[in-house]
């Protein structure tokens, strides 16, 4: 188990971890995520629960994954001794990683079959631009976890260069455009088709919720890959919706006094632009 899996957090673990090396490291198994999905997912997985640890001790801990795709980080977050429960409408996606789908449940994260306030820690990677309703599944998400709880929340913004997904960097000149264009060159539509599984979500209006939720208190907002000293970008309207490539969302739950290593962030005070 590794330092930033033993519930020692804060800023300085979180320092430790967001290197220019680990960002490096990510980058180049995103270029394989095609061809090694077991690499990129696996790698992904593992970054995301010392992500995660940064902030809070996940051992014995309940995570729900919202939107947990192929598997690939229940093994991680048990890993880390938490208690894992991965939910996703797509249940086949769960065993493509050669896991079992015990403790997985099928359903979406604009109503989630779990009752309120029963999690402890609520999680979700690069799942909400692909709902057509994300203020829903973040309320959803808010709903679930308990006061003093901590919930992350990931995505790529629609005007990062990855935001068109496979039809990046197409979807700068239109969403509709660039799948036409994928289908055209390939034959076949994308895999994230906008506006049915792909839809444009921003930075901004994220954040926006998250300010006007008097459910919960804003601990951090950064880009999720880059290294720590990357991490003003954020600050920046507009600009940030591209270069920040992949927005990470820290929350807690108000109503109890936090008991892990969740805090504010050091850089920005919780205080972000809108
Ligand atoms: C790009 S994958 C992300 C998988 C994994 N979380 C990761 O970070 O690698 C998007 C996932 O969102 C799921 N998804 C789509 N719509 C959803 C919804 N309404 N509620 C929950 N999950 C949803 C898909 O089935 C898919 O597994």
């Amino acid at each position: 188990m590794s330092a930033a899996h033993d519930g020692v957090g804060g800023p300085a673990a979180r320092r430790r971890f967001a290197t220019l090396g680990r960002s490096v490291a990510l980058f180049q198994a995103f270029l394989v995520e095609q061809t090694d999905p077991d690499r990129f997912y696996g790698l992904l997985a593992d970054d995301s629960v010392r992500q995660v640890s940064g902030y809070v001790p996940l051992a014995g801990r309940t995570v729900l994954d919202v939107g947990g795709g192929p598997g690939y980080f229940a093994a991680a977050f048990r890993a880390a001794g938490a208690r894992y429960v991965g939910l996703d409408p797509d249940v086949g996606d769960f065993s493509a990683a050669g896991d079992s789908v015990a403790g997985m449940l099928r359903g979406s994260g604009t109503a989630l079959p779990v009752r309120s306030g029963g999690v402890d820690v609520t999680f979700s990677s690069n799942v909400l631009e692909h709902v057509s309703e994300p203020t829903r599944m973040l309320d959803e998400m808010v709903r679930v976890t308990r006061p003093g709880g901590v919930l992350f929340v990931s995505f790529t913004p629609w005007l990062s260069p990855w935001g068109g997904h496979e039809t990046a960097p197409w979807h700068y000149l239109g969403g509709d455009r660039a799948r036409r264009r994928y289908q055209r060159r390939n034959g076949r539509p994308p895999k994230n088709r906008f506006r049915e599984t792909l839809f444009p979500t921003s930075i901004a209006q994220t954040l926006r919720w998250a300010r006007g939720n008097a459910e919960v208190e804003l601990l951090d907002a950064l880009p999720r890959y880059h290294p720590w000293w990357a991490r003003w970008v954020i600050r920046l309207p507009g600009i940030r919706e591209v270069v920040a490539w992949n927005f990470l969302l820290v929350l807690r739950r108000a109503g109890a006094e936090p008991d892990g290593a969740a805090e504010k962030t050091e850089l920005t005070g919780g205080r972000v632009a809108m």
